[in-house]
């Protein structure tokens, strides 16, 4: 019987939206469902990994198979990829928020409080790259995604650059005419982005993407060992 693909490694998935309050009843997020993500921390269990999968705040049940941890700010699971490491493959397929409000309010804000409050946000950290460039930490793989809007390869690039990962897998998240989107929705055309070239994949369901990709990431964890 021939060995799984990825046994024996453990795979790091990040999946879904944060949350960042604004006070303990509100909070900023964004569209992303999880699909993708927990497909891919899915396919990579299929394929013989131990999985450990860091999601922000879904509706979705965790893959059977996986260890789940939950979180809900970008802090939070920068904190719960930290702890989850050492990994040998990590996919950053989260879309953290990247600002979040400076001084969160412990109490509700309330309406009749002086007219329409006003925020400041500050960055959060960026997960993806702040393991990218971790020496000591950094898994033999690391694969960012970019969800873009315009220019997707092009922007695409530029982050695989500014990120220092191995892999992009780039999507474009423009809301489609008839309603359905790349972000919620259920399929994705992706681009593969490498220091080597670009490559497009078809219009497929996120499954068909996660089991795609997890195939490829098995192929290049050997290359990479046997370098
Ligand atoms: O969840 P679904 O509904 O299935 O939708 C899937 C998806 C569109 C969310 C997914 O395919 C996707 O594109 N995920 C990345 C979303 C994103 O935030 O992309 P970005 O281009 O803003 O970020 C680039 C990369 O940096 C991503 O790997 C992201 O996880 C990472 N990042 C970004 C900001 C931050 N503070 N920390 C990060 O780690």
């Amino acid at each position: 019987l021939a060995a799984l693909p990825l046994a024996g490694k453990h795979v790091l998935v990040t999946a879904g939206p944060t949350h960042e309050p604004i006070d303990p009843v509100r909070f900023i997020a964004n569209r992303s469902s999880g699909k993708q993500g927990y497909a891919i921390a899915a396919a990579a269990f299929a394929a013989g990994a131990r999985v450990t999968l860091v999601s922000g705040p879904v509706s979705l049940l965790p893959p059977p198979g996986v260890t789940l941890v939950a979180v809900e700010t970008a802090r939070e699971m920068l904190e719960a990829v930290r702890h989850a490491l050492p990994a040998d493959i990590a996919v950053f397929a989260a879309a953290v928020a990247d600002w979040r409000v400076a001084d969160a309010g412990a109490q509700k804000i309330k309406k009749d409080e002086g007219g329409t409050p006003h925020f400041m946000l500050v960055e959060n950290p960026d997960i993806l790259a702040t393991i990218a460039r971790d020496e000591a930490q950094r898994p033999t793989l690391v694969v960012g995604f970019a969800a873009e809007t315009e220019q997707v390869v092009e922007h695409a690039r530029a982050k695989l650059a500014r990120k220092g990962c191995d892999l992009i897998v780039a999507n474009d998240v423009s809301p489609q005419p008839g309603g359905a989107s790349v972000m919620g929705g259920d399929r994705n055309r992706v681009h593969l982005i490498s220091m080597n070239g670009v490559e497009t994949w078809p219009d497929m369901d996120k499954q068909a993407v996660a089991a795609a990709l997890v195939a490829r990431l098995g192929q290049l964890e050997r290359a990479k060992l046997h370098i």
